[in-house]
């Protein structure tokens, strides 16, 4: 299993640039399932989950082409396929994002659990999605596959527009339900929608091409039904993750200054906020974010947040970024139930950190860092984990790295040029 390692307490300063927005680029593929004509693809990270969103596109009868670097041509051709092939289905869980595509396409759509099987304890629901499907009019059935495996059959005559409320804010059920509405009969009413910036951009994309959505980026979202797709070009907007991650990471090896190129600093507020609590030096662009060196950082509490609170993915390199404050901060993680366990190893490397429940964490800093042997255990907690090891003495070795190739690209060239002593070992 490929791993990183990593000899840290090396300087970092210099200019790294962010890639395409993730969570943006992997809602185009099951887009485009809506249209025959091509789709023109601009800054399209080259990352691991987007490498399966593009096998998927495939396997259903798509097809992809590389123009250049970030450049991509995609295009579906309209041959029947309405399975998801397990093997792809439980490898990542954006998947879910071409149920609805499909359904709205051919009337049914056949595909195991996103991750695994249906009943299994800790998989990630997906209850928000059937729900919209059903109240658009579709059939849901659970049968047990040849396979093995327990799969979901959805069936539908014809999408009808519907009023749905999602009990809770989803940023895949708000994409997946406004997405699949585009070819429903009438009008659909969307309330309690996720609001982040890769919704509006989405919808706007989707406008451009012919579809009737209002009110994308507020928690209201109108969808009226059309009968035609265009095809069109679509630009990825900058990660903001990637973005604000970067920054935290400069911010805690408050070594030297760091230019963060090509993102959008406006879709990060709620993390420009607690950096003039804590005391980070810092400037903002329209399109870039300066980090300089801090006289002393200090501990401030946070709360994860839908946007435009401060986002779950930014709170695992936002606890590092606390062992390095003076005082204590109290980290409340609110969206997920296992995004707080990586904390264990942040304290085998030294770090002060008490756990008050699986959601809460208490923070005392500031704690030198020391080398160890570590696995990523998800994609935001592994990116964690590599700014303690390029903080911490000694060497870390980061093993499991797919976890955090499946969200960064060439992260270890791109950290390189900032000085960063890290290799990756096949
Ligand atoms: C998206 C992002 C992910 C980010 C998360 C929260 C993508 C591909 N991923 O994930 O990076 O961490 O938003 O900002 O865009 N839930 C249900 N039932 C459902 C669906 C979700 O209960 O049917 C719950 C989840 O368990 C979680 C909460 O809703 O507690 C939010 O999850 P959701 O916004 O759906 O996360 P994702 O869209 O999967």
């Amino acid at each position: 299993m490929a791993k990183f390692i990593i000899q840290g307490r090396k300087p970092l300063k210099g200019k790294i640039t962010v890639s395409g927005s993730k969570n943006a680029a992997l809602k185009i593929f099951p887009v485009s399932l809506l249209t025959q004509e091509p789709i023109r693809l601009f800054n399209v990270p080259e990352i691991e989950d987007v490498f399966r969103a593009q096998e998927m596109l495939i396997s259903l009868g798509g097809e992809v082409k590389k123009i250049k670097k970030g450049v991509y041509e995609i295009k579906f051709n309209g041959k029947k396929s309405l399975d998801m092939p397990a093997s792809l289905v439980n490898k990542f869980r954006a998947s879910i994002m071409f149920v609805g595509p499909i359904l709205a396409i051919y009337g049914k759509v056949r595909f195991p659990h996103p991750g695994g099987c249906v009943i299994g304890a800790g998989a990630r629901p997906i209850d928000l999605f059937l729900n919209g499907f059903q109240k658009m009019g579709a059939k849901v059935k659970i049968f047990r596959h040849e396979c093995g495996q327990d799969y979901y059959y959805l069936t539908v005559k014809r999408l009808r527009g519907a009023n749905i409320f999602f009990p809770k804010i989803s940023v895949t059920a708000t994409e997946s339900l406004m997405m699949t509405a585009v070819f429903a009969e009438g009008e659909t009413i969307l309330k309690n929608c996720a609001m982040e910036p890769e919704i509006v951009s989405l919808a706007e994309y989707l406008n451009s091409c012919g579809a009737k959505i209002k009110g994308a980026g507020t928690s209201t979202i109108s969808v009226k039904g059309i009968k035609k797709l265009k095809g069109g070009e679509y630009k990825i907007i900058p990660d903001r993750i990637e973005a604000g991650t970067f920054a935290m990471l400069a911010a805690a090896s408050n070594s030297g200054e760091v230019l963060i190129k090509n993102c959008q600093p406006n879709h990060l507020e709620a993390l420009w906020t607690l950096f003039d609590k804590i005391g980070v030096n810092y400037s903002l662009t329209k399109d870039s974010v300066l980090i300089k060196p801090a006289k002393k950082l200090l501990a401030c509490d946070v709360t994860t947040h839908e946007y435009p609170g401060f986002a779950t993915d930014l709170q695992s390199p936002y606890t590092v970024l606390m062992t390095q404050a003076h005082g204590s901060s109290l980290i409340h993680e609110t969206i997920y139930d296992r995004r707080l366990l990586f904390t264990d190893m942040l304290t085998q490397m030294g770090a002060n950190i008490i756990m008050a429940d699986p959601h809460r964490v208490v923070v005392n800093g500031p704690t030198k860092l020391y080398g160890r042997q570590l696995v990523s255990p998800d994609l935001r907690a592994g990116m964690a984990l590599i700014i303690a090891a390029l903080i911490a003495s000694g060497r870390t070795e980061i093993d499991n790295i797919y976890q955090i190739d499946r969200g960064y690209e060439r992260l270890d060239e791109r950290l390189r040029l900032l000085g960063a002593d890290i290799k990756r070992v096949e």
